[in-house]
């Protein structure tokens, strides 16, 4: 593991974003799986911007989404689908073809989850796997005893998810009960792991990604497993969604 801290929110972003474009050229068809959350905003800005000077090409890269609530369609602003469209996908005009992100409004969700696990299959698996932290560990919404030999898969998201979430939305709103997300073996099979760590209340989960061992109570550590894992950390909050 290697952990590079980062003293502002700009750094924080352009050190995101220069992880993958220095890994982005050497990959031909890249395969990127991203997170939602405040975590990311910067690195999304910050990559749309260089996609628009040149400096950075995603017109080959597939994107696929890390996890979203169970029955909420795309068309729901609540909805990590949503989110991405706004945050990235639109701003960068990604062709359609180019997307595939979690349908949480799929009638049957494991149907939902093993073509999910086909299509990134399909694309020859994640090349750039970008990763948020949660207050609880969570990594995507593999919150803590979720089993890690999964792929994707149907969670039920705890209470301390929801709270947050709810906390978090611009207006009242419910967050639902159930998520899909991309399992820890999923995450583990990607061939780069970047985890971004920001924002308040994640002391003791980032303590526990510092200790450097594997801990059941904290997925965010499952990642230490992994060949290639790069951690950025944030010393102070990162801009709000
Ligand atoms: C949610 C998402 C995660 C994300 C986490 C952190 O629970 N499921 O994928 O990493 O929140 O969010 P934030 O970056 O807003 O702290």
């Amino acid at each position: 593991m290697r952990i590079v801290p980062a003293a502002t929110p700009r750094a924080f972003a352009v050190t995101a974003a220069d992880w993958i474009g220095e890994r982005l050229p050497r990959i031909r068809n890249p395969v990127l799986a991203l997170p939602t959350g405040n975590t990311p905003l910067g690195l999304y800005a910050e990559l749309i911007a260089r996609s628009r000077a040149g400096k950075l090409r995603l017109d080959s890269a597939k994107v696929f989404n890390l996890d979203e609530y169970g029955g909420l369609p795309s068309s729901d602003p609540h909805s990590y689908a949503a989110f991405l469209h706004r945050h990235f996908i639109t701003p960068l005009a990604l062709p359609a073809a180019q997307v595939r992100l979690l349908r949480g409004d799929a009638q049957d969700l494991d149907a939902e989850c093993r073509a999910y696990d086909d299509a990134l299959a399909e694309a020859g698996g994640v090349d750039l796997c970008i990763l948020g932290l949660g207050v609880n560990g969570h990594i995507a919404f593999n919150e803590p005893g979720t089993a890690w030999d999964l792929r994707t898969h149907v969670v039920r998201l705890s209470q301390t998810t929801r709270d947050i979430h709810e906390r978090q939305a611009a207006t009242a709103w419910e967050s639902p009960e159930n998520g899909l997300t991309m399992g820890i073996k999923t995450l583990l099979e990607a061939r780069h792991i970047l985890l971004l760590i920001a924002g308040p209340n994640k002391q003791a989960a980032t303590q526990a990604v510092h200790a450097g061992k594997v801990d059941a109570a904290w997925p965010a550590t499952s990642m230490l497993a992994h060949a290639d894992l790069t951690v950025i950390e944030l010393c102070a909050p990162a801009a709000s969604r």
